[in-house]
This record gives structure tokens, C-alpha cells and sequence, in this order.
């Protein structure tokens, strides 16, 4: 990959940078829309390209499940299989299976899981979450990671966090033989992710461990956060992390979306952010916007005919959709889940766009003054 960093934020740790990848460039700080079973819930790839979109995730977990790599192979990789001309990165599996099941165990040599479609016992190593993520073919892959077992605050506290991190610089190890003796190293980029829980010290040894890794890797990510703990907490693990992670990296926030983590995130000097939230919170009837989410099922938007944001680019508010037909339509319409599913991309991208153009700008401090300012400001 290319990854060159062209602009820096003079008082945060804030940067823009250009990622060019086989399917073209992307512009970071970035928020990628996730793309489960191998779409964005509701929309087409074309609908999905035409937001600007250039960097989806998918899961290499449901993937895997269906259509199976066979498939998958057959159609010549993920791209051409969804029709996707795009970026893609996958997640390696682990964290689904542990988020999906309380079944899903873990040993030194993977993750031990039944089938939820044959009940079938099997294992997801190291070795094939990279093999899988082959035959998919994203431009960006991740490690197979070790996040402890069921997923609750108490795993990011507990005993169990010193040895998923340890366990993780192994994994990585497995990954990155299994990705160097493939061939594939040339076009598909293997990123390392970083655990070790609320626990900064445990985050330093994990550190030490994958940052002598790095002429391996191209890029890391930062998980086993967005479970729920406290927001000053986060941000500090955020900030030790992106302060350690090496300037010529992408450097990637796990499971991170709301626009107020986002942006905090690219002040501590995050590049890339995923999460299901926008997406998810648009089929519950949810439009995210610059004065903060609004809620279309409520009654008061039964005789309320504006669109739901004046200013918004995206199709559904240029068409003129009021949020009165969305609040009427919401609960029995998948069209409303399309529209606002267009909406929510379009405000996230939005959000990191202005992020980026602020950099470039010298304006990012304002920028944030601003945007914190109305979208927790009073509403009337
Ligand atoms: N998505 C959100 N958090 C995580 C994590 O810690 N590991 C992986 N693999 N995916 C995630
Ligand atoms: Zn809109």
C-alpha cells in the first residue's frame, strides 16, 4: 500500500493522509460503513459508490459462514461477488464470534465455535481467518486477535486480559506467516490490532510486542474498546495507543461511531473508525444529524414536513423526503430504512470529510469548537 501523511493539525494530533490501496485511493481520517453480509444493509454498490464511499468493511466471520469461500473462489474474490469496485477491509472473524455466541471458546490454537447453520464444531485459527481473507481478497486484512470471551465490561478488567493480549502478538505471528507464505502480501495488506483491555500497562507491553513487528505489517488498529466503558477512559487508551503507533502507519478504531468518538479520535490521531451504529440506527428509524440524532418514530414528527436536514447532500434529503413521511413510513417501509440508511452514511462521511478539509485548513480546532457546540447544543 501507499500511505502518505500530507497534512497535520498544528495543536491536536490530528492528520489527513492519502491511502491508495488496489482498488484505489482513499482519504484519511475516514469512517467505513459496515458491510456484514457482504452488502450495506439496503443499499446497492452503485447507491454505495455514489455516496463517495471507497473504503466498506466486511466480516470474514459471516463471509465464511455464507457465501463460503468456494463461492467466493469461484467468483474471483469478494469484489467481483458483490459487484464492489471499491476498498475493502475485512475483520478477521474472532471478535463476531465472541460478540455473536457465548459459546465460542478460545485456546491457544483459535477460536472454538458451533455452526449456527449446521451446529457443526469447528475452529477458526490464525492461520485460516488470513487463508479466508484470501480468498475474499480485501485490500485490507486483519490479524485474528484474541478479545477474551463473552463480550462485557468485566472482559476488558478481568484475568483474562493479560493473556488475550499476550496471546495476540502470537496470533499475529501465525498471521503474518501464514500472509507472507501466500503470495498475497503484494496486493492485500495485513494490519495488527492492538488489546490489552483499560489496562495501560497491558497496552504498552502489547505495544512493545507488535510495534517490533512493524516492517510486517501495514497498519494497526486499536480494539477491545466500544464495550461499553467509560468515555475518559477510552480516550486515554485512544491517546497511549496513537501516541506509540508509528507516524508512517494507518491507525484504525475499532468498532468506534458516533460522531463525538470519531472526532476525538482523529484529534488524538486516528485515521480510520468502523462501526455498525449508523447503519443499524437508520433501520430503527434513527437520522443522524448535525444538531444530534433524531428519533423519526417519535409523534412529533407525524405533521413535521421538513426534510431532515436543509443543508444535507445526500439523496433522500435533496429528493425532499419530509422526516412526516419517514416518521409514517418507518415502522411498516423498508424504503424508510433505504433513505435513512443514505442519510446516516452521507452525515458520517460528512463529518470526517469536514474533518479532513479543517486540517487541510489550519480550522480544525474550530471545526471541533463547532461541531460540539450544535450537536450538544440546546435544540430549542
Ligand atoms: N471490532 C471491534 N472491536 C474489535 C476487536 O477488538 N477486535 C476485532 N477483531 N474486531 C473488533
Ligand atoms: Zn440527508
Amino acid at each position: 500500500m501507499e500511505f502518505k501523511v500530507t497534512h497535520r493539525c498544528h495543536t491536536t494530533r490530528a492528520r489527513v493522509s492519502r491511502m491508495v490501496l488496489a482498488h484505489g485511493e482513499t482519504a484519511l481520517p475516514t469512517f467505513m460503513p459496515v458491510a456484514t453480509q457482504a452488502a450495506i444493509k439496503g443499499l446497492t454498490p452503485e447507491q454505495v459508490e455514489s455516496l463517495g464511499i471507497t473504503l466498506i468493511l466486511n466480516n470474514t466471520y459471516h463471509l465464511n459462514l455464507r457465501p463460503g469461500v468456494d463461492v467466493l473462489k469461484a467468483a474471483g474474490g469478494a469484489h467481483l461477488f458483490e459487484g464492489w469496485r471499491h476498498n475493502m477491509l475485512t475483520d478477521s472473524g474472532g471478535f463476531q464470534l465472541v460478540s455473536l455466541s457465548k459459546f465460542t471458546t478460545i485456546t491457544e490454537k483459535g477460536a472454538l465455535f458451533s455452526s449456527p447453520f449446521t451446529g457443526e464444531s469447528t475452529i477458526l485459527t490464525p492461520e485460516e481467518s488470513i487463508s479466508i481473507q484470501h480468498a475474499i481478497g480485501a485490500d485490507i486484512i486483519m490479524q485474528l486477535d484474541d478479545v477474551g470471551e463473552y463480550i462485557s465490561i468485566s472482559r476488558y478488567i478481568g484475568p483474562r486480559v493479560e493473556e488475550a493480549m499476550e496471546r495476540s502478538i502470537r496470533w499475529l505471528d501465525r498471521c503474518i506467516q501464514q500472509h507472507e507464505s501466500s503470495g498475497q502480501k503484494h496486493t492485500q495488506n495485513l494490519f495488527a490490532i492492538v488489546q490489552g483491555g483499560l489496562n495501560p500497562s497491558l497496552r504498552d507491553k502489547c505495544l512493545d510486542g507488535m510495534l517490533e513487528r512493524k516492517d510486517r505489517v501495514s497498519g494497526y488498529a486499536i480494539g477491545g474498546l466500544s464495550g461499553g466503558e467509560e468515555k475518559d477512559v477510552f480516550w486515554r487508551i485512544i491517546k497511549q495507543c496513537a501516541d506509540r503507533l508509528p507516524e508512517d502507519r494507518p491507525r484504525y478504531a475499532m468498532g468506534i461511531g458516533f460522531a463525538e468518538d470519531l472526532l476525538v479520535c482523529v484529534a488524538l490521531g486516528i485515521d480510520m473508525a468502523d462501526c455498525v451504529f449508523p447503519t443499524r440506527t437508520a433501520r430503527f428509524g434513527v437520522a443522524l444529524t448535525h444538531t444530534g440524532p433524531m428519533n423519526l418514530t417519535l409523534g412529533k414528527y407525524a405533521k413535521d414536513f421538513d426534510t431532515i436536514d436543509s443543508m444535507c447532500p445526500c439523496l433522500t434529503c435533496r429528493d425532499g423526503t419530509s422526516r412526516a413521511l419517514l416518521h409514517h413510513i418507518v415502522t411498516h417501509e423498508t424504503a424508510a430504512a433505504h433513505a435513512l440508511t443514505i442519510h446516516n452514511i452521507v452525515f458520517q462521511a460528512q463529518v470526517m470529510g469536514r474533518a479532513r478539509d479543517a486540517i487541510i485548513a489550519g480550522t480544525f480546532p474550530d471545526y471541533l469548537r463547532s461541531f460540539f457546540a450544535s450537536y450538544f447544543g440546546d435544540r430549542g
